[in-house]
């Protein structure tokens, strides 16, 4: 993607987002690790870009779509040192909807279930939305890229979105 239309899609994100990124407690997702090296605000950050760009292109309620894909891991706690068991997986999505409830008021029902069947399909319910699904695949593409180390090609990305959401002059910063 050229230089011009990744600003534009940068900019578009933010303003669907960008009262969530300035918040504290979403910034406080930076200080638990998510997987490996990979912080859980980037890997939000990751993932909710990724879901704003399909929604954005189809059509699919990108608003809300990707306001709940920023919140999906909006658990708030080092599972590694603090509640490292093998129920993390199946329970921080309720967790998350939880602490957006509390943070930010009531999701819509699509939101919702957005965020709880985010792990489809290591449980057995589904999303029941499309934008569900872009979620669920989001994660899923921004895990593997966690995995096997190449998130950090997102960087320059990652820092531009921060930019402009503290300064709105991400342009001037490249
Ligand atoms: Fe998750
Ligand atoms: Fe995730």
């Amino acid at each position: 993607m050229n230089f011009e239309k990744e600003q534009e899609s940068v900019k578009g994100y933010c303003a669907l987002v960008g009262d969530l990124l300035r918040h504290e407690k979403v910034r406080e997702m930076h200080q638990y690790p998510h997987h490996r090296d990979v912080d859980t605000l980037y890997h939000s950050v990751c993932v909710s870009y990724l879901t704003y760009k399909i929604c954005e292109k189809m059509h699919w309620h990108p608003k809300e779509a990707t306001r709940a894909a920023l919140l999906h891991d909006f658990y708030l706690y080092n599972w590694y040192t603090d509640k490292h068991d093998e129920w993390h997986a199946f329970l921080h999505p309720k967790m998350a909807c939880k602490n957006a409830e509390h943070y930010f008021g009531a999701l819509t029902p699509r939101q919702e279930d957005m965020i709880l069947c985010h792990m489809w399909p290591l449980h057995l319910a589904p999303p029941h939305s499309r934008e569900g699904f872009v979620l669920t695949f989001a994660d899923k593409v921004c895990a593997v890229r966690d995995l096997i180390g190449t998130s950090k090609r997102f960087a320059p990305v990652y820092e531009r979105i921060f930019s402009e959401v503290d300064h709105g002059t991400s342009a001037d910063n490249l």
